[in-house]
Formats: structure tokens, C-alpha cells, sequence
């Protein structure tokens, strides 16, 4: 049997996920995408630092523990580069083309990581991203919250020390928390945006929260879900 053509959206939809190690994302990345797919959207999965080739290149430098002597605006410009790439890309077209994209982090990482994190400022970070974005925001964004020490202890073979892990990962509990409160008060400040998941409640429940979110976002969309 045929299958039937994806159905365009009007100006696409563009859905991204935060949160700190171990949050639990990439399982409700898989239910979102699972989800929209069955309603015939189009769904591209997309990842940041990361996506087309220029920026997975620019994602291995980023993460590779051998980039110990890294400055924090080194750092934060690489970030916005990998993001530039990906929005003019991947992101924007797909978009354009009335798709739906899920993007594993978005340009919230570089305010919380960067921002908080290393201290630059939220402000000053988030002025930053928006030359790398343009109005290339998403409709929706979830933050999956979870205490540091919890979601390193989850992570993939990590210690809350660090000592594995990508060159982020290997950071500090201090800066882990940073992030954290980064993204919490980030959160406080877009409350139509952002909707904070906690990240301790079972993985179903989590899906469910978001999924009744992105159902009521399909029908302000004006898709018939
Ligand atoms: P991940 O793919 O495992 O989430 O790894 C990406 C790492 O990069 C993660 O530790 C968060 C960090 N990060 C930043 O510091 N700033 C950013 O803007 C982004 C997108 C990620």
C-alpha cells in the first residue's frame, strides 16, 4: 500500500530539548519523533553542537578532552558557528518546506553552558545567538530538570567527578549546578517557550507531559491531530 505524503505545516514547526547530563532526552526525543511521525508530519532529528558535516566537525573539536586549553568565548563562538550552520542548513529548509524539526539542544545550551556555566552572562550570550539564529527560534522548547549529582550518576558510564565523558562532561559539580540554575531561571524568563519537565518522574510520565504539549502546539498549529 502507498504510503501517504507527509503532511506540510505552514511555516514548519521547530520543537528543541534541554537539559543537563543524564536528563533523559534522547528517550523522549524518540517519543516525540514517534509521535509526530504518526500524525504524518515530516520530522527531521537534528543535534547541537552538530547536525551537517561542517558542524559535526566543529562538534569534535568542541567535545575532544584534548581541547583542555579552550577559552570560554572560543568556546561559545564554536558553539554559535555549529548552530549558524545548522540553521541555514538544515533547520531553516526543512522548516520552510513545512516540516517539523526536533533539535537535541538548541541555542538555550549556549545561554545555560556558556552563559551560566562559564560565566559569560545570559544577556550577552543570548544577544550572541540571536546573529547566529535570526528569528529561527523554536515554537517549543523543553527542559528536562534534573539535580546534577542525579543525572551524571545516569550518564553513560560517568562519575559525578567527571573523569569520563565528552570535555563538557568532564567538568566540575560546580559547574553542572551553574548550568542548572542557568537554565532554571532562563526558563522563569520565557514561560511560553519553555516548559520545564522534572526529569525525576518516570520516563512515561515525562512523555506524557510533553506530548499532551506537543498536541495542544499541533493544534494552535492548525494541524488536525
Ligand atoms: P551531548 O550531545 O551529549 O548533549 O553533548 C553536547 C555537550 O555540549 C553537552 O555537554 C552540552 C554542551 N553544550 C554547550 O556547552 N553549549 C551549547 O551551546 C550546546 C549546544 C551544547
Amino acid at each position: 500500500m502507498a504510503r501517504s505524503l507527509p503532511k506540510p505545516i505552514a511555516g514548519g514547526l521547530f520543537i528543541s530539548l534541554e537539559g543537563g547530563e543524564g536528563s533523559g532526552k534522547s528517550t523522549l526525543i524518540r517519543r516525540i519523533e514517534a509521535f509526530l511521525a504518526s500524525k504524518g508530519c515530516d520530522v527531521l532529528v537534528t543535534r547541537e553542537p552538530g547536525g551537517p558535516p561542517i558542524a559535526e566537525r566543529i562538534r569534535e573539536i568542541l567535545l575532544d578532552p584534548a581541547s583542555r586549553a579552550m577559552d570560554p568565548l572560543t568556546e561559545l563562538f564554536l558553539y554559535l558557528a555549529s548552530r549558524r550552520q545548522n540553521v541555514v542548513e538544515r533547520i531553516r529548509p526543512h522548516l520552510a518546506a513545512g516540516g517539523v524539526v526536533i533539535s537535541d539542544r538548541y541555542a538555550d545550551a549556549s545561554v545555560a553552558y556558556q552563559g551560566g556555566g562559564r560565566d559569560l552572562g545570559l544577556e550577552r550570550v543570548d544577544a550572541l545567538n540571536r546573529e547566529a539564529i535570526g528569528d529561527c527560534v523554536p515554537d517549543l522548547t523543553f527542559f528536562l530538570d534534573i539535580e546534577p549529582e542525579r543525572g551524571l550518576a545516569r550518564g553513560p558510564g560517568l562519575t559525578p567527578s567527571g573523569g569520563r565523558g565528552d570535555r563538557i562532561e568532564q567538568e566540575d559539580l560546580a559547574f553542572h549546578r551553574r548550568v542548572r540554575e542557568a537554565y532554571r531561571a532562563w526558563a522563569r524568563r520565557h514561560p511560553g517557550r519553555i516548559r520545564v519537565l522534572d526529569a525525576r518522574q518516570s520516563a512515561e510520565a515525562v512523555a506524557e507531559a510533553a506530548l499532551a504539549a506537543v498536541l495542544d502546539l499541533l493544534r494552535a498549529k492548525g494541524v488536525e491531530a
